[in-house]
């Protein structure tokens, strides 16, 4: 019999997770009353893409690991809802926390809330406005059905009162994420740096861009991965480009038979602390992830992201994020200016 007073569930699944789930485990570790367990649904399960990043962080072995990984979304949601279902039904959580905007929040606040137990929601109200993107369906959703609103940026407040959100239920607390990056500055200061792959890559390059790429809107097509291909070889021509590849993006470079040309360093995904190492002395990044628009600017380190759009427009407003969607031209220019 757990003699603890308040159980909290945190969800953690796919690689943007933990980062947003560390800090705050860490703080409710603290507090005595509390049993804090983290649930980690396998949405991402390689090595690279999941336990570097628990390491990496300082936190615990999850409590409750389930194999939900690959397939459809339906059949990725159904699966968790399935496996997560039994842990509510037999713990009895007082609250369940889920972040961001993956498969696995939704998947997981759906099915606390199905069973009336109530729901925080960290890196709520961020919206693109685009619904082609399955993240601003898992957002709306889970903000809806969410009973704490912990938003990250002011644009989270407006996105929710006008959906008709109860200010009562909306806190403004900044960025747990970039909790985790000063925590990983930190040890990035502590630690031998040469053991990193790409120590002597970083050492022989001078300026460099670092370049992320996985949403399905850039990698699902043959025809718009191979003009991204396209762009990131001409400006590899001026800067050299490094590229650790998403298990997504290489799987389609793959099935589409384009190559990445020699003159661009493609690499493994790397742990959480080793691609802090990498970034954080780039010139410019080059990027479609959600959470390194937000890095960056933190680090002011140029960033242009290879969207249409941002939930984050902070990033843009008073950042250093630009919206150059994957235009040639546009891509281009930009990195000259930078240059
Ligand atoms: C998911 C999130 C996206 C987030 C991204 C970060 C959703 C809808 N999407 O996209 O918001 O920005 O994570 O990475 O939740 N795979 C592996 N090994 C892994 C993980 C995935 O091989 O460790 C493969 C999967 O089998 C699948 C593909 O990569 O074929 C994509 O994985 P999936 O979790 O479906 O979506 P992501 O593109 O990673």
């Amino acid at each position: 019999m757990n003699k603890k007073k308040i159980h909290i569930i945190l969800v953690a699944g796919a690689r943007p997770n933990f980062m947003k789930v560390a800090p705050v485990l860490l703080e409710l570790n603290k507090y005595p009353d509390v049993l804090a367990e983290v649930v980690h649904t396998g949405q991402h399960y390689d090595y690279e893409m999941s336990d570097i990043f628990l390491k990496d962080l300082g936190i615990k072995k999850p409590d409750y690991f389930f194999e939900a990984g690959t397939g459809t979304h339906a059949e990725q949601t159904a699966r968790i809802m399935l496996a997560f279902e039994k842990i509510c039904i037999k713990s009895k959580p007082n609250l369940v926390i889920v972040v961001g905007d993956v498969n696995s929040t939704l998947a997981c606040a759906l099915t606390a809330k199905k069973l009336n137990i109530k729901i925080a929601h960290i890196e709520s109200g961020l919206r693109s406005f685009d619904m082609s993107m399955p993240e601003e369906i898992n957002r709306m959703v889970v903000d809806r059905i969410s009973d704490f609103l912990f938003v990250s940026e002011k644009s989270g407040i407006v996105n929710l009162k006008r959906e008709g959100a109860d200010c009562k239920n909306i806190f403004f607390v900044g960025n747990t994420m970039i909790d985790s990056l000063l925590f990983g500055l930190n040890r990035l200061k502590e630690v031998d740096s040469r053991r990193f792959r790409t120590s002597q890559l970083k050492q022989s390059l001078g300026d460099y861009g670092v370049v992320t790429l996985h949403r399905p809107s850039n990698v699902d097509e043959k025809g718009t991965l191979a003009g991204i291909v396209a762009v990131l070889s001409h400006i590899a021509r001026k800067t050299p480009l490094i590229i650790p590849l998403h298990p997504r993006t290489r799987k389609n470079l793959r099935r589409f038979r384009i190559k990445i040309p020699n003159h661009i360093y493609s690499l493994a995904p790397l742990g959480y602390l080793e691609f802090l190492f990498l970034y954080k002395d780039a010139r410019f990044v080059l990027t479609d992830s959600g959470g390194l628009q937000e890095e960056t600017t933190f680090l002011k380190i140029p960033c242009l992201t290879l969207r249409q759009n941002t939930e984050r427009p902070v990033t843009v407003t008073q950042g250093t994020n630009t919206i150059v969607g994957n235009n040639i031209r546009s891509v281009v220019a930009k990195v000259d200016s930078i240059l």
